[in-house]
């Protein structure tokens, strides 16, 4: 069934955010090294961006790289980090051409400075666009960027620059790397694994679920397409009773 035609295109997700997991698997699955998974993962990715700004979404939040993937074999976390910077320099005409503005989310000054180079590079010649915001979260970690945000926002009631009593969601979030992205409404997560793994603890109070059971490589459109309309057939009641929602 294709579901493109079945979304409202007025409640459409502003902004969903994927765990992309399953590339070692699929590859395994396919009798082929992992890093192979990862390639194809990034087919998966530039299909499903497509398929984003297609139906409007305005932010793809992307897991490429957790701080616990640091620990993988050496050879497969410089894999990751080489084709990052490959995926970069391949895709940057046709995220202009698609009107992709790339952001990054993480502790990015942890990673190599040749990534921290092109990643710079990308931001930086792709920030005038409109259409969709891509957000990469690399070498993130939700622990981590609370952590950061708590010692941030001490240093400052040290400093007397903020009071306690004004420490309120606002000001956290501000303190948190996805300051000025809204919270997601969808969460995808692939490979049929149900956890959150630290990813946007606090940014996903609201969020709804979707699970799929097939690995990245194998997402695309049509199953982009199909959260979407399942998301859209939700209610969503934020702490409230369905009769307030419905407005009876
Ligand atoms: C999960 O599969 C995937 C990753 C840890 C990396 C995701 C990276 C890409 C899709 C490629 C690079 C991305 C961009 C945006 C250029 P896994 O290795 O955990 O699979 P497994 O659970 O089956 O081992």
């Amino acid at each position: 069934m294709s579901t493109t035609n079945h979304i409202d295109p007025k409640s459409v997700p502003e902004h969903i955010a994927i765990i992309m997991d399953g590339n070692g698997r699929w590859a395994q699955s396919h009798g082929q090294d992992r890093l192979f998974g990862h390639t194809k993962g990034v087919d998966a990715v530039r299909e499903t961006l497509r398929a984003a700004v297609d139906v409007k979404v305005k932010y793809l939040t992307l897991y490429a790289f957790s701080t616990e993937n640091w620990n993988r074999p050496k050879e497969e976390v410089e894999g990751l980090m080489n084709l990052l910077v490959m995926s970069l320099a391949n895709e940057l005409d046709e995220l202009n051409e698609n009107g992709v503005r790339l952001q990054a989310i993480g502790n990015i000054k942890g990673l190599p400075e040749y990534c921290q180079e092109s990643l710079r590079e990308a931001i930086d010649q792709t920030k005038n666009n409109t259409n969709i915001t891509l957000v990469l979260a690399l070498n993130y970690s939700s622990k981590w960027e609370i952590r950061e945000m708590v010692k941030n926002i001490s240093s400052k009631v040290q400093e007397k620059t903020v009071s306690i009593d004004s420490i309120d969601d606002e000001l956290i979030s501000n303190e948190l790397t996805t300051k000025g992205i809204p919270d997601p409404e969808l969460l995808i997560r692939t490979s049929g694994e149900h956890r959150v793994s630290n990813f946007l603890l606090w940014q996903i109070a609201y969020t709804e679920f979707y699970f799929l059971d097939i690995y990245w490589p194998e997402f695309g459109k049509k199953q982009l397409n199909e959260a979407i309309y399942n998301y859209q057939n939700r209610e969503r009641r934020f702490g409230l009773v369905s009769s307030q929602i419905k407005g009876e």
